[in-house]
């Protein structure tokens, strides 16, 4: 059962349906539908026909299992019965293709070894509805091991590669159709117009999604889950509450609409102004609350459970100060598409949530069905356009991942003063970082070097024991032998010289254009340096997908020069070190 009821939903029926198999590409399949102007949503493979009847097409998606696997996904086999006057058309894509021709009496070899990457697909003499318009050799991509032996009888074979002999198949009086390689990716180069021909031409779809339009209709939506109450929302800077709290108040008036910001005092500089210019939404302004018991915290779990309890502390007293709780009022949260598939939420989205979940307040209006969640069937880059259709700001919509619990995990503190120790190659400083290693989270000391050279330091990592990060010393005021670690903790002022840094370097990286190359950049405080100028600053910047595993990125070395400059000009700041570390074995943030 929808835990939001099924008041607040979009109603627009999915034409395209795409099961979920198991891949990875499942959510970029419906976002490439969609990109197409047609509305497409992800369900489980396992979903009866008879819930997907209404649906124009099914797409089958790929999956990392064999079909021969008892345990691995399936679908259900009456998908595939003639439905070819009235009942949606099914494409396979990859495992797709192998679990159609395995469950139709077709036959499926098991791959030795994979074929990953770049082919061409021979379309020669196809005349196919799938291959509309296209046709000569095509550049497609493969991600596969094992493949279609034998097509089920009635199929015929369209397409082959050198080491494929069946990439492509059709049983069109049925409607039915499949392909080995995947049509979603950029780089199959005409993916889109393989899609678009089943979307339009074999599935007869119109075009009924385009995220700019679709505002109107989110509207309507909120007020028919509100009726008479009002909704309230605890936005957090990101990019999906604030969306989702300016929607409800154009939906229902800014009066109807209370957004409530908590300024922790763990913000970064310009964030607690960019919200206040945002109207509607109130500061709380709790920054002492958080501040007080934090300054004398140094172990990273105990900095995150004081925030976490403080959080739950401080959204209590505002339900019940602004009698939140009462008749009148139901919750708005910024969900969205993928947090509300079970599989597509990440670690971390499992965390804040077991965080806001923890407020009674909260649970008891989520199960009693007052919450609305208008976004909860977009993407994230759907939700930024539809931000920048409302005029939000672009410091809002463009933002990296910013973590919950703020500056406090990038201001590192030490229980103990200790010295660096010289090593082969460079210097451990005893910072201890957080990192990954096999399941478990490590929390060890760093190790210097001289160079910026992410293969060497991928090697010493390997190669030296105790440590889980390296990073380059890109320039110290003095050397590092004569640094030292000091006694340390979670002062205001080393809050504020962490985010003068933090801004330094986000305003440099946004005016060069090096902040759209990478998926965020940690700036962080350790606690390293001379008697005058007691911590030193650390650049992490890394491209991710998803926040679960993240590589190192080198920046241009100008940008890096002059942002170094700007960096040692902050009182206190006596170094700059740069972390080229992947993820694993370190995390992405230091704690
Ligand atoms: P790690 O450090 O675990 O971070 O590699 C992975 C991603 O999660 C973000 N992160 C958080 N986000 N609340 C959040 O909202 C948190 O407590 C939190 N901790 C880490 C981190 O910034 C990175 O994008």
């Amino acid at each position: 059962m929808d835990k939001c009821g099924a008041g607040n939903r979009v109603t627009l029926p999915p034409q395209i349906i795409v099961l979920d198999a198991g891949g990875q590409y499942c959510h970029l399949i419906a976002r490439k539908v969609r990109d197409l102007g047609v509305y497409s949503e992800v369900r489980p493979s396992e979903t009866p026909a008879t819930e997907l009847a209404s649906a124009k097409g099914l797409i089958v998606s790929g999956g990392p299992n064999s079909v021969y696997d008892p345990a691995s996904p399936t679908v259900d086999p009456a998908i595939f019965a003639d439905f070819s006057k009235t009942g949606p058309r099914v494409l396979g894509i990859c495992y797709g293709q192998q679990l159609m021709a395995y469950l139709l009496g077709g036959a499926v070899q098991l791959g030795e070894k994979g074929e990953y990457g770049s082919a061409t697909l021979d379309l020669d003499g196809v005349h196919s509805a799938l291959f509309e318009g296209i046709s000569g050799p095509q550049q497609i991509w493969m991600s596969h091991r094992d493949q279609v032996r034998a097509v089920p009888p009635g199929f015929t074979v369209l397409a082959s590669t050198a080491t494929c002999a069946i990439a492509a198949i059709e049983a069109p009086a049925r409607g039915l159709y499949g392909v080995q390689f995947h049509p979603e990716v950029v780089h199959t180069t005409r993916g889109r117009e393989i899609l678009s021909n089943f979307l339009f031409g074999i599935c007869g779809c119109v075009r009924d999604w385009d995220p700019r339009h679709r505002v109107p209709q989110i509207e309507e939506e909120i007020r028919r889950a509100a009726g008479h109450r009002n909704v309230f929302f605890f936005v957090s800077g990101g990019v999906d509450s604030t969306v989702a709290c300016a929607l409800c108040q154009r939906a229902l008036g800014a009066d109807r609409v209370q957004g409530v910001y908590v300024d922790t005092g763990l913000m970064r500089e310009g964030e607690t102004d960019a919200m206040c210019a945002i109207p509607g939404i109130s500061i709380e302004h709790a920054e002492a609350h958080f501040l007080t018991p934090l300054a004398a915290a140094r172990d990273p779990e105990q900095k995150r459970h004081i925030i976490g309890e403080e959080f739950v502390r401080v959204q209590e007293r505002i339900l019940e100060s602004r009698h939140l709780l009462d008749g009148g009022w139901i919750l708005g949260q910024g969900t969205i598409y993928p947090d509300t598939i079970e599989s597509g939420g990440t670690e971390k989205a499992a965390v804040i949530k077991t965080h806001h979940n923890r407020v009674p307040g909260i649970q008891r209006l989520i199960e009693a069905g007052r919450i609305v969640e208008p976004l909860r069937s977009y993407y994230k880059d759907e939700v930024r356009e539809i931000g920048r259709e409302l005029g939000l700001p672009a410091e809002i919509l463009d933002r990296h991942p910013f973590p919950g619990p703020g500056l406090a995990i990038r201001c590192l503190c030490s229980e103990i003063d200790a010295e660096v120790q010289a090593v082969e190659g460079g210097y451990i400083i005893p910072v201890h970082s957080v990192g990954v290693q096999g399941d478990s989270r490590t929390y060890a000391p760093v190790l210097s070097i001289d160079i910026l050279d992410g293969t060497l330091a991928t090697e010493l990592i390997n190669r030296t024991r105790g440590i889980n990060r390296v990073v380059a010393r890109v320039r110290t005021v003095t050397p590092l032998a004569e640094m030292r670690v000091r006694q340390s903790s979670l002062t205001p002022e080393r809050l504020a010289r962490l985010r003068r840094a933090d801004a330094i370097v986000r305003r440099l990286t946004h005016a060069s254009g090096f902040d759209r190359q990478i998926w965020q950049m940690p700036v962080v405080l350790i606690p390293l340096g001379t008697a005058d100028a007691p911590d030193c600053i650390v650049l992490r910047p890394i491209d991710s997908v998803d926040g679960m595993t993240a590589q190192s990125v080198v920046m241009p070395a100008d940008l890096l020069d002059g942002m170094t400059s700007e960096l040692l000009a902050v009182p206190g700041v006596s170094g700059v070190f740069y972390d080229l570390t992947n993820k694993p074995p370190a995390t992405i943030e230091w704690e």
